[in-house]
């Protein structure tokens, strides 16, 4: 069997111009351009290119981005003081905080003071409570972009027994909880899970996000199965892989996400699509 490979990149940019489109419809209307505030704390590397990505994604689509770099050495009690500005400011629909933040910060404590109906990420206590009870806002972006990815196979989600490996409070977590909303089956699997690989075997949906290249293999997966693969490593040559051995899991997978231009994409795209739901249905 050759894996069906889902194609994160193509649908991402689909979901991008269908929001540039409403936007246009909504300025068309005379209403105020959605606005999203993205707040970098210091030079991590890895964040500059996602915070350039998203700034450029949101000019795309006609949403206005407002910059707020600061430097390393902010201290908490002056990104709250912005956090609070953002809040109270009327053309913001949107505050995301770049993670990770340096270490002198509590990210949740950050997180906590976003207002939750313009916590676009999706991560406030919150709004991760309403996915708990059925009752979801705002979607933690990269869950519901592997929920938008799902769908768009075509095949029967409710019932499959989905296996999560990661359950970290901004990915891993919401994911089961996206799964369960879904009718799914859900086994999270982390760092205590003993036996990985027989729960690897059991997944008809294995969604990965650990961060450690290789960490599936690829004789472990069950055939047929759709692996959603979120994991995204730079190896010691620069090359990008995920957490799923990807030549392997092509042999055996229905479905696969390549990496990069599998989930990556589609989490940007969610980010857009909350900041706009926040502009049409919140504000
Ligand atoms: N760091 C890596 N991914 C994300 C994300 O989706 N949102 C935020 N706020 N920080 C991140």
């Amino acid at each position: 069997m050759t894996a069906k490979l889902i194609d994160g990149k193509a649908i991402a940019a689909g979901i991008r111009r269908d929001i540039a489109e409403r936007v246009r419809a909504r300025l068309a209307r005379g209403d105020r351009q959605p606005g999203l505030a993205v707040v970098q704390v210091g030079k991590d590397p890895a964040s500059e290119i996602y915070v350039s990505n998203k700034r450029k994604a949101c000019a795309e689509v006609g949403i206005l981005s407002q910059a707020h770099d600061l430097p390393g050495n902010t201290t908490e009690s002056a990104l709250l003081d912005l956090i609070d500005q953002l809040n109270a400011d009327l053309t913001v629909d949107g505050i995301l905080v770049q993670l990770p933040l340096p270490q002198h910060f509590d990210p949740e404590t950050v997180i906590e003071r976003i207002r939750p109906d313009k916590d676009v990420d999706g991560f406030h206590p919150y709004n991760i409570g309403r996915l708990a009870v059925r009752m979801p806002t705002f979607r933690s972006c990269t869950p519901y972009g592997v929920m938008k990815l799902l769908a768009t196979s075509g095949e029967t989600i409710r019932g499959k027994h989905s296996v999560v490996i990661g359950a970290s409070n901004h990915v891993g977590r919401p994911m089961g909880l996206e799964l369960l909303l879904a009718g799914c089956t859900v086994t999270v699997c982390h760092r205590f899970t003993q036996n990985l690989a027989k729960h690897v075997a059991d997944a008809d949906i294995l969604v990965v996000a650990v961060g450690k290249p290789g960490l599936v293999k690829g004789e472990w997966i069950k055939p047929g199965s759709m692996v959603i693969d979120i994991g995204m490593n730079r190896l010691t040559d620069g090359t990008l892989c995920g957490d799923v051995e990807y030549a392997t899991a092509k042999q055996r997978a229905g479905w696969l996400t390549p990496v990069p231009g599998g989930v990556g994409p589609m989490t940007v795209a969610m980010l857009l699509e909350n900041t706009l739901f926040a502009a049409e249905e919140l504000h």
